[in-house]
């Protein structure tokens, strides 16, 4: 039995970790779409292409089960893969949506992610059918300072609070963190708002899965594919999931053919 993971880059192995963690039987296939990155300033119409090459090339494994690790992908494409596939799509947003009601005590929740999830209103939608007011902000600093490895100190908490402030400010007890690459910066964020509940995407889809009653048994294989490497990519890679092998690959070949 076997699990597909795919990401617009290296942030979804945030997403990879835990579901490792939580399924250390099943293979995993892990494609971040290096080349690609970001999907957060893209249009709908080339997320929903993107993610049907990721998709396409990952049900080449047989995999039993497709996680969409990004929240943008997650945002705009779940219907396309879901028409497109046989086997279950499951992304982020219902995951976190859940954690957050679980989560929340006055009913006021932010979400934070890149300009196209905050655009799509996808956890607007859900929440605010659930009787939740919701505060969003888009937060485009965020990737490119993971991706530098600034994670904490005075960079990292100004940033942080140039787009959080506002958020707190309008009463929040709950955020959830809508983008793959922001649990990186949780400790940070917890630091400088200890009163308020994070909600991990990363952890809320493999407690999600958790709960699904799913079980994978295979050989406990893991394997990464990329479109490109970056410096980044690399270092990102190490503190995420250490030293597993990384294999480059052409997405749009594959899925010309
Ligand atoms: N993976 C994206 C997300 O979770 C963040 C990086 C990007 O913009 O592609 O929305």
């Amino acid at each position: 039995m076997s699990i597909g993971i795919f990401d617009s880059g290296i942030g979804g192995l945030t997403v990879f970790r835990e579901v490792a963690k939580e399924f250390p039987e099943a293979d995993i296939y892990y494609l971040g779409d290096t080349a690609r990155v970001p999907y957060g300033n893209k249009s709908k119409e080339t997320v929903i292409r993107y993610s049907v090459e990721a998709a396409k090339y990952l049900t080449g494994f047989g995999i039993d089960v497709l996680i969409v690790a990004c929240n943008t992908a997650s945002s705009y494409a779940l219907d396309t893969l879901r028409e497109m596939v046989d086997i279950p799509v499951v992304g982020v947003v219902h995951p976190g949506v859940e954690m957050a009601l679980r989560k929340t005590k006055n009913g006021k929740v932010g979400v934070i992610g890149t300009q196209a999830t905050i655009r799509s209103n996808s956890y607007k939608k859900l929440l605010e059918r659930r009787g939740i007011q919701i505060f969003q902000k888009p937060c485009p600093l965020f990737v490119p300072l993971v991706e530098e490895g600034i994670v904490e100190g005075e960079i990292a908490e100004l940033v942080v609070r140039n787009y959080i402030d506002e958020v707190v400010r309008d009463g929040i007890d709950t955020l959830i963190l809508g983008c793959t690459h922001y649990p990186l910066l949780k400790d940070t964020i917890k630091k400088l708002y200890p009163e308020i509940e994070i909600v991990d995407s990363s952890q809320a889809i493999a407690e999600f899965l958790h709960n699904e009653n799913l079980t994978f048994s295979g050989r406990g294989s893991r394997r990464i594919f990329i479109t490109d490497e970056s410096e980044s990519f690399k270092k990102l890679k190490t503190t995420l999931v250490g030293d597993i092998p990384v294999e480059k690959i052409e997405l749009s070949e594959i899925c010309r053919v």
